[in-house]
């Protein structure tokens, strides 16, 4: 399921531009759930071309490391770096097999957790997760909705609609999303309840979880004003969620 990513290429360079990954709405949650990363050191963990990676590095982390299990992303990662050193080191893993890296102040990762194939393939990434963090670290991550209800707005005019969503989606049902980009895709996953989440966490030797819907900065309501981001802050498709070691 994860190679998808491989085959999607140039259809995912301008996926970045749709609302729904907005710096006002994705960016604004994301970095609110994260706090400042000034002088830490972050593991960004499915950082696909790096867009976040080299964000963190940009707002003062003092290392970054960045890791995914798709060649082809990492490849384009690496491209960046080159073209802009920052300093950032990129490896190709399945986070679930990742070998030791070190240990960081924070974990991060936005959309990982939902490609996740198995119980035992999230509880292996949970573990790991939590072994690459100090002791008082922080993993978080922005990722698939537990609540997305198929009865809410669908979230096409922010640029994405779960296609065929269940009422009352069960463990690692297969859920499909379409994003509207110039040329449209369609990618796959697996549906993983609040207490799945919950309970694997745990698991893996976290405490204090916390979920944080999304909110849009006050830049993103000037812009496109309040009504228009309404229907996706009534049913978002990704919510962060913030962990402690
Ligand atoms: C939606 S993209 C997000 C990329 C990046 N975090 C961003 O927000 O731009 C999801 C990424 O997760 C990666 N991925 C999926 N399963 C993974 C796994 N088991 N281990 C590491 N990376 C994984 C995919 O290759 C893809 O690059």
């Amino acid at each position: 399921m994860s190679a998808q990513y491989d085959q999607l290429g140039e259809k995912l360079t301008n996926w970045d531009v749709l609302p729904v990954r907005s710096e006002y709405l994705e960016g604004h949650t994301f970095f609110k759930a994260l706090g400042s990363v000034k002088g830490r050191t972050v593991l960004d963990l499915a950082c696909g071309d790096g867009l976040y990676t080299r964000q963190l590095k940009a707002r003062g982390a003092s290392r970054v490391v960045g890791v995914d299990i798709s060649e082809e992303m990492i490849r384009s990662a690496r491209r960046h770096e080159e073209e802009q050193p920052l300093g950032i080191e990129y490896h190709v893993s399945d986070v679930a097999d990742m070998a030791p890296l070190g240990t960081f102040d924070c974990v991060t990762a936005v959309y990982l957790l939902h490609y996740a194939q198995s119980p035992e393939h999230l509880l292996r990434m949970c573990r790991n997760i939590h072994a690459h963090l100090k002791p008082g670290g922080s993993f978080v991550t922005y990722a698939f909705n537990p609540g997305f209800s198929a009865r809410g707005p669908n979230s096409t005019r922010y640029g994405i609609t779960m296609l065929d969503f269940p009422e009352s989606p069960r463990d690692g049902q297969a859920i499909s999303a379409e994003l509207h980009t110039k040329s449209p895709f369609t990618i796959h996953f697996s549906y993983w309840s609040q207490g799945t989440h919950e309970r694997t966490l745990r698991e893996a030797g976290f405490h204090t979880l916390t979920w944080m819907r999304p909110e849009c900065s006050p830049e993103g309501v000037v812009r496109a004003g309040r009504e228009f981001w309404q229907d996706y802050l009534d049913n978002p498709h990704a919510v962060a969620l913030r962990c402690e070691r």
